[in-house]
């Protein structure tokens, strides 16, 4: 039966450790992979924008032998110009695996029930699992053992905070969130990985005081303010969430190694300051680099017969 990666939460922890063994291998072994995926192709539609997640799957789509197709909102303008269970059914006549990124998380469910091939979340408006395997594949190579570490996730409790949840507890990272009220993260998938996290032993707290939950953290993570789709309510959530934002003054009260974490857009000077993005802690841009050779880990792991 095909695979899809919709959720980490579908994984087991010795899936998750799998794909980082490999993505170790793929880091430091680019040639050894040149043609392990010669002759196949990867949709990918993108009903949102994207520099990361197109680029790093259309360049590790290239580096593994295999071709990609980069579908516009504009060209299969799902469910307007056609229904995404026709668009699925099509696709999969042609193409061997596709990535979607798209606003409800209903849709991927829906491409995934119909796509004979497997489907790989891009991002939705309640997930971004790609981003938390890169983020904690990034932990395991600056930290070596994560196991009981603390994650302090800074804002909005969005997609990215999310997976963060589900990567967190399934890894046996603590995590602590702190959003201001009406911002927590998705309560299903609190409710979902508080129960790994207890099977795993993990904790995961949530705070109002962003002070409270980065005193002592090993890391601060932080995202935009305003997710893609959210932009008409930019103005409010720039005075909402002002005192979360991750400064010099707030990392003071972390771990003095503590590592510094975005996925990436940032808004510098609202969510996190210049100072701190360019600061010795930031791991940013590996966490960036990361997106790469993990999903050609996850790539060979769906298609490699
Ligand atoms: N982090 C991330 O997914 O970036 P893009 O939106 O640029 O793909
Ligand atoms: N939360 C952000 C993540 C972008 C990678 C968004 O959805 O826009």
């Amino acid at each position: 039966m095909k695979k899809d990666f919709i959720s980490i939460k579908d994984l087991t922890e010795k899936e998750i450790t799998d794909i980082f063994a490999l993505t170790s291998l793929l880091k430091k072994n680019k040639a050894r992979f040149n043609k392990v995926l010669a002759g196949k192709t990867l949709a990918l539609i993108f009903q949102k924008p994207s520099n990361r997640t197109r680029v790093s799957f259309e360049v590790g789509m290239y580096q593994l032998g295999g071709n990609s197709i980069y579908l516009a909102p504009h060209e299969i303008n799902l469910g307007v110009r056609e229904s995404i269970k026709d668009a699925a059914m099509t696709l999969s006549r042609y193409v061997d695996a596709i990535v979607l990124r798209t606003f409800a998380h209903k849709d991927i469910l829906e491409m995934a029930k119909y796509a004979a091939v497997p489907v790989i979340n891009g991002l939705t408006d309640l997930l971004h699992p790609c981003q938390a395997m890169a983020d904690i594949y990034t932990l395991k190579e600056k930290l070596k053992n994560i196991k009981g570490k603390v994650l302090s996730y800074m804002g909005d409790g969005n997609n990215v905070c999310n997976s963060l949840l589900y990567a967190c507890a399934r890894s046996g990272l603590n995590i602590r969130v702190a959003a201001p009220e009406g911002f927590a993260p998705d309560k299903t998938v609190f409710k979902e990985a508080a129960a790994i996290a207890k099977s795993n032993k993990v904790s995961l707290n949530l705070f109002s005081d962003p002070c409270q939950a980065a005193s002592g953290a090993d890391v601060i993570y932080t995202d935009v303010w305003t997710s893609m789709g959210q932009e008409k309510e930019s103005k409010e959530r720039k005075k909402i969430f002002k005192d979360f934002q991750v400064n010099k003054e707030l990392i003071k009260l972390a771990k003095k190694d503590v590592l510094i974490m975005h996925c990436l857009p940032a808004h510098r000077g609202e969510e996190i300051t210049d100072e701190v993005i360019e600061s010795k802690n930031s791991v940013i841009f590996d966490q960036a680099e990361n997106r790469m050779h993990a999903q050609k880990a996850i790539l060979i792991k769906l298609l490699k017969k």
